[in-house]
């Protein structure tokens, strides 16, 4: 039977948009659709039907549970509760899966940090939350079971999770040994203790153990996956289940899992909570403190309500009312949501990152803190910190880096990493209005220290260091692009693209330098970006669009001469990102972008895909036509053409560039069994036409997309941006839009702005008045923190 592509998509989920959640009212969505329930510590990652991981900092060494990552079914296995008549022994999980017998009504909701199914089966009813609260490094699970029907009910209740090896990477080579250096004990506290006691971990005194335990009495339980499931089973049918329920295995050594049995009895219209609490903590002392103040009567309320307000104070920093519903809630919601999701996991761990080998992505996360300065000043300050201290003395830094797993880092050098850093200080300087923090100082990575704005001068004189025969930066492993290394093996092929990347950059460091105390470096920097500004618009003109790189033969790569790659994406976007391009030309190369590389599903990376360039026996990729890297809609690379056309005052444009991304209008289009992945958040990237699964989303969450679509909607289109002097308004929105309006908090004082566009024009403030009264320029004053304005915008 062959799937239709298009199904209802009101039969598959809504959005409530009031209590900021997405529900689910099928579980078998095409692939799982996740959430992740965090407190910034310990983590779980958790889909529409329960499947999920859970994980204590990192993924990579202290993953608590076992995903089957690529394995079918899928989204196996999970936090999984289980319901018994112990009358008939009919049993079924309120999350759908995985048990074979279905609740006979169902649905589930992701909200912000946590994840709710609702079942009824025979007159039973299951509520079940879980979370991660922030006073205790556990995920809850909080059970409520009603009794519906006539008569009383007596249940077997049966939570379960199977535990894996704390290193996923040692678990896939050394289990047949290590397995037996693992335990599950049971606790005097009615826990359940497991210990990944393995030989030459990482981090042996950092290892916390894991206690699932309960606030309701056990009646029996499971540390021996092979008693609880059996061998020749799955969690569609545990042994334990079918027959006379747990057996209070321990292990010392084996299969680990936690399976805890409660016996409920419920009167007719009787209702009964349960949580369970899988967590962490260094020392069985600790465990039992952790336990102590779980089950105090309020702690699951108090965790929930902390965690709810959390979430409505980080999203109440910017709301929007947009003539756009789809739009609005992406802003209000799930954009900045997603988007603090990717500052904390980077590239890490997804339904499609099996959370091994990726730990920071120096330029993946310069670019996430972006999106979380409106939010979080002093995380964003963190984490620019963090990326500092892994840049060498000479400006440049490592690429991939493990700052929880103290693995040696990824070393290659991309000629621009160490330049995305300017970029979030800028804008950190921009929204708190405080540059001292320039001088504060960071170690290098090969020693020595210096300010921050120090580094950021040595990663322009690293790139100075490092240009090529024709003037532009060398291209070194690669640029943004990650397949471009097969053009510079040589390594004299040069990145056009980052020429433009470094004049965006140098802007920024013109300010930077006055603001730190060193006028004297704007000169340089003025010079350096008149030099590249030349070459882009010389050499690197093709035309009707810009060329986007030098092979190393010489070669113009992005150019007409060649049958493939002709045009790509990024350097027509950032030409006018950068300023650099003389106008004709940036607005050329943007019409060249919609004539050649747009789509109804968004704008392709590059055109046409390749096959045989530069050479059939050493193609530039081995991405098939219309996938990955090679010709697919790369949502991350969209987010610029969105901000360019903002730039050029192309609001129509600009807003179709934006809209059509949208998962849920994107998946519209193309169909649920094609799109696949979640409406809620951004994909990575949608295959191509030159493929036969045009539309196809693929690595949802996480991905740059994120925070530069964010960027994107609200500093270009809605415009409200945090300039050095105050926040600066100039939206460019489509020509039919009536008008917005917006709140924003900025340097503690909050903005109440409406938006007129009478005149019908997408961009080019007329006036604006704050508080009724007319104000010069576009450029809010800052008020005294506390105060609340009202500013009305004419366009
Ligand atoms: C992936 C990588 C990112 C890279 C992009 C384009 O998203 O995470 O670092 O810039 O692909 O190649």
């Amino acid at each position: 039977m062959k799937k239709p592509t298009h199904q209802p998509l009101e039969q598959t989920f809504r959005f409530h948009d009031d209590k900021k959640e997405v529900e689910f009212l099928r579980h078998d969505t095409p692939t799982p659709w996740m959430n992740y329930l965090s407190n910034g510590t310990f983590h779980t990652m958790m889909s529409q039907a329960g499947g999920g991981v859970v994980f204590y900092k990192s993924p990579q060494i202290w993953r608590i549970t076992r995903y089957r990552f690529f394995h079918l079914p899928t989204d196996r296995s999970g936090p999984y509760i289980y319901l018994q008549d112990r009358d008939n022994g009919e049993y079924w999980c309120p999350t759908n899966e995985p048990a074979y017998a279905r609740p006979a009504s169902w649905k589930s909701a992701h909200g912000m940090g946590y994840t709710r199914f609702e079942a009824e089966r025979d007159g039973l009813a299951a509520k079940t939350v879980y979370f991660v609260g922030p006073y205790e490094n556990s995920l809850i699970w909080n059970l409520t079971l009603t009794n519906n029907s006539g008569s009383a009910k007596s249940l077997n209740v049966f939570a379960y999770a199977e535990f894996g090896m704390m290193e996923f990477m040692r678990e896939l080579q050394w289990q047949c040994y290590n397995k037996h250096q693992v335990s599950v004990t049971y606790l005097d506290k009615e826990a359940l203790v497991y210990k990944y006691g393995v030989e030459n971990q990482p981090k042996p005194d950092e290892t916390p153990l894991v206690y699932f335990a309960s606030d309701a009495p056990l009646y029996a339980y499971d540390g021996d996956r092979d008693e609880f499931i059996g061998t020749y089973r799955s969690e569609a049918n545990p042994e334990a289940i079918e027959g006379d329920g747990c057996t209070n295995s321990t292990l010392l050594g084996g299969d680990p899992c936690g399976a805890l049995q409660f016996q409920v009895t419920l009167q007719p219209g009787e209702t009964r909570t349960l949580n369970m609490f899988l967590g962490c903590a260094m020392t069985e002392e600790e465990i039992a403190a952790a336990l102590d103040h779980s089950r105090q009567k309020d702690f699951v309320a108090k965790s929930f309500a902390a965690l709810t307000a959390n979430w409505a104070d980080y999203l109440g920093k910017l709301e929007c009312q947009l003539p756009d519903e789809e739009a609005s809630r992406m802003i209000n919601i799930w954009n900045p949501y997603q988007a603090e999701r990717n500052f904390q996991f980077s590239r890490n761990i997804s339904f499609y990152a099996t959370g091994t080998f990726r730990g920071v992505g120096y330029r993946d996360t310069a670019q996430d803190i972006l999106s979380v300065i409106p939010f979080d000043q002093e995380r964003a300050k963190d984490k620019i910190k963090l990326l500092l201290g892994q840049q060498y003395q000479d400006g440049h830094v490592n690429h991939y880096f493990f700052p929880t797993e103290g693995w040696e880092p990824v070393t290659s050098i991309h000629s621009d990493d160490h330049l995305w850093t300017a970029l979030p200080v800028w804008d950190l300087a921009a929204e708190t209005g405080d540059a001292s923090f320039l001088q504060e100082t960071v170690p290098y990575y090969d020693g020595g220290e210096d300010t921050i704005y120090g580094h950021l001068k040595r990663a322009i004189d690293f790139t100075a260091s490092k240009l090529g025969p024709n003037g532009f930066p060398l291209m070194l492993r690669s640029d943004w692009n990650d397949q471009l290394f097969r053009v510079c093996r040589k390594g004299k092929g040069e990145s056009i693209w980052t020429a433009m990347q470094l004049g965006t950059v140098l802007l920024k460091m013109q300010d930077l330098a006055v603001l730190a105390g060193h006028p004297e470096d704007v000169e340089g920097y003025r010079k350096m970006y008149a030099e590249q500004q030349e070459l882009v618009n010389t050499l690197g003109w093709d035309g009707k669009w810009f060329r986007r790189a030098v092979m190393d033969d010489g070669r113009f790569l992005g150019s007409d001469i060649h049958d493939e790659a002709k045009i790509w994406l990024n350097s027509q976007t950032w030409a006018t990102l950068s300023g650099m391009a003389e106008e004709s030309k940036g607005i050329q190369a943007m019409d060249s972008v919609r004539e050649m590389l747009d789509t109804e599903l968004g704008i392709k990376k590059l055109h046409p895909s390749i096959t045989t360039f530069p050479d059939p026996a050493d193609p530039l990729t081995n991405y098939n036509k219309g996938t990955g890297e090679n010709g697919a809609v790369f949502c991350h690379a969209n987010t610029w053409a969105i901000i360019a056309e903002c730039m050029l005052g192309r609001g129509d444009q600009a807003y179709k560039y934006y809209r059509q991304l949208i998962p849920q209008v994107a998946m519209e289009k193309a169909g649920l069994n094609r799109y696949k992945a979640e409406p809620y958040v951004y994909a990575s990237n949608l295959f191509g036409p030159e493929s036969d699964k045009f539309g196809l989303a693929n690595v949802s969450w996480l991905s740059g997309t994120a925070a530069w679509m964010y960027v994107a909607a609200t500093q270009y289109i809605m415009g409200i941006k945090a300039d050095l002097e105050g926040l600066r308004i100039d939206p460019c929105i489509p020509s039919e839009w009536e008008g917005f309006t917006a709140k924003r908090r900025f340097r503690g004082c909050e903005y109440h702005i409406t938006v007129t566009n009478t005149s019908r024009s997408c961009k080019g403030v007329k006036e604006i008045r704050v508080d009724g009264r007319l104000i010069d320029g576009n450029v809010l004053p800052v008020y005294p923190a506390g105060t609340n304005v009202q500013v009305e915008v004419v366009l």
